[in-house]
């Protein structure tokens, strides 16, 4: 990964300029890589081919400035994730607030980003008092709720998600106020009154498992071959793709949104995540890469489909943990905002390179231990580091964190490097102690190196660690987070390796 790259990201950002042109240029007398141009983003990737890459966010989150720096440069539009929705823009029938969707516009144009609204008419997050109406001022309070927020942001917004989740599991209409006012005919009223509000927007209708082939796309298909043919102004069906990797992957996603395509319409992937149970694991990660993969093949493979919005690219503000408790790592940043293994592999679907040379994906742990007592009062992990990539790694960009708890006792540590193939003189180590300690995990032993390259297949070979606490009392190691009992080398995904400062291997505690 180039520093150039990191910086755009505004994790290099307190480094000064002198300072980063010093590492580049040793880096280029090291044969290291040649300073590049900064890779393409995400968005970049994506418009090279005629697509844009989105992320919802939020208004609090706006004020992360790294959160919002990744936001502005990596993404080409974003959606609101609840500031337009009706609870948020009418929550007392006619005292219309926009301070919020404003805030979400604003940041857009500040950073040439496109606007898909979400959402005008939807039966959750819905004040109380539209239901509270009698049937017969439902009609008027959507319409004018259309006419009001639509016409806001109008030139504001290329695409407004009008109806939002119309549709039962088994293809059939949801209930709601709308539907038991108007019957389904509601749909064509507020498309017809987003139109008039804004005619320049592109209007959807959007829902979830609706992505693959099946009854309720079944239902979705029906409801919009007839509004195409009855001359309904609609331009475009958006799919959540709200993901999990327990579910599979939707059938004939692909075909699925050819089919709409094939109607005339544009199509978009709205809402993308890949959620998964908690804790994650390497084999479920692979499965959530392939997902994504597909996805964004599916999109590239039709050629009306606009482009992929994922609902909001970190797991820092994922609203996957609140939504479905005990299931999470949904997204394509870690909650450090580190891009994740399966932002590389996102990239490489788009056509671009996994990120940078030697970037995530490219090494692995394999750890045993010398040491089978958990009692005593030292820690011996011995570790392998393999390049699993094709190209070289440049160790001095590589640190490994062993996760272990220190229990009462003396605060500081001694750490020891006892045998390596590499030269106990090129690995350095240190305990770093958590800021966030986690049972099992209040500390790490941080190693790295000052120098060396592991070409493509290559394993370091022992790395003999061996740590103690200054006052040597004993540790009680059964519940350390990265500790395992094989005495030959296994993968261990509880050891994580950066490489670049973006993890590259394994699951933090
Ligand atoms: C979610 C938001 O992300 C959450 O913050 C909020 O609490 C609930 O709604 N389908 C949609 C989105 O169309 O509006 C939802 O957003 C996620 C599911």
């Amino acid at each position: 990964m180039s520093l150039a790259k990191r910086s755009r990201h505004g994790r290099t950002a307190g480094i000064p300029a002198l300072l980063l042109a010093v590492l580049a240029v040793t880096t280029a007398l090291a044969g290291g890589p040649a300073q590049a141009a900064e890779p393409l983003t995400l968005h970049e990737l994506a418009a090279a081919q005629g697509k844009y890459v989105g992320s919802a966010t939020d208004n609090p989150e706006l004020s992360d400035a790294p959160y919002a720096a990744i936001l502005g440069s990596e993404f080409g539009r974003i959606t609101p994730g609840n500031s337009m929705k009706w609870d948020a823009t009418e929550p007392q029938q006619g005292r219309f607030t926009f301070e919020r969707g404003d805030a979400i516009t604003d940041f857009a144009r500040a950073h040439g980003q496109g606007v898909r609204g979400h959402t005008l008419v939807w039966h959750s997050q819905l004040p109380g008092w539209v239901a509270a109406l009698p049937p017969e001022q439902v009609e008027s309070a959507m319409t004018n709720h259309i006419a009001q927020v639509a016409g806001h942001y109008r030139g504001a917004v290329e695409a407004w998600d009008v109806v939002n989740e119309p549709f039962n599991e088994d293809g059939t209409f949801r209930a709601g106020p709308f539907l038991d006012a108007m019957g389904s005919d509601y749909i064509a009223t507020a498309l017809r009154a987003a139109h008039a509000a804004d005619p320049d927007a592109d209007l959807y209708i959007n829902d979830y498992n609706t992505d693959g082939l099946g009854a309720k796309s079944d239902g979705m298909y029906r409801l919009v071959s007839e509004l195409v043919a009855e001359g309904v102004p609609i331009d475009g069906v958006g799919f959540q793709s709200h993901l999990a990797v327990q579910y599979g992957f939707p059938e004939g996603m692909r075909q699925n949104l050819q089919r709409f395509a094939d109607l005339g319409l544009d199509v978009a992937v709205t809402e993308l995540d890949v959620r998964m149970q908690l804790p994650a694991d390497p084999a479920k990660l692979a499965t959530q890469a392939g997902y994504y993969q597909r996805v964004f093949e599916a999109c590239l493979a039709v050629t009306r489909c606009e482009g992929v919005t994922v609902w909001d690219y970190t797991d820092k503000y994922s609203w996957v943990p609140g939504a479905f408790p005990g299931q999470g790592a949904a997204t394509l940043y870690d909650e450090n905002l580190l891009p994740k293994p399966v932002y590389g592999t996102v990239r490489t679907a788009l056509g671009g390179d996994d990120g940078g040379g030697g970037g995530p994906g490219t090494l692995k742990a394999q750890y045993r231990t010398q040491d089978q007592a958990t009692g005593d009062n030292q820690i011996k992990p011995v570790l392998n580091l393999v390049n699993t990539g094709d190209t070289p790694v440049d160790l001095s960009t590589v640190t490994v964190r062993y996760w272990f708890s220190g229990e009462a006792g003396a605060a500081s540590y001694t750490t020891w490097c006892d045998w390596s193939p590499l030269g106990c003189g090129t690995v350095t180590h240190r305990v770093v102690a958590a800021d966030t300690p986690k049972a099992g995990a209040d500390h790490h032993l941080d190693v790295g190196f000052t120098g060396g390259t592991l070409a493509p297949g290559a394993a370091t070979g022992d790395i003999q660690l061996r740590l103690n606490k200054t006052d040597w009392s004993n540790f009680d190691e059964a519940d350390d987070y990265s500790r395992g009992t094989g005495t030959s080398y296994t993968d261990a995904p509880k050891i994580a390796v950066h490489i670049g400062g973006a993890l590259a291997w394994g699951i933090e505690p």
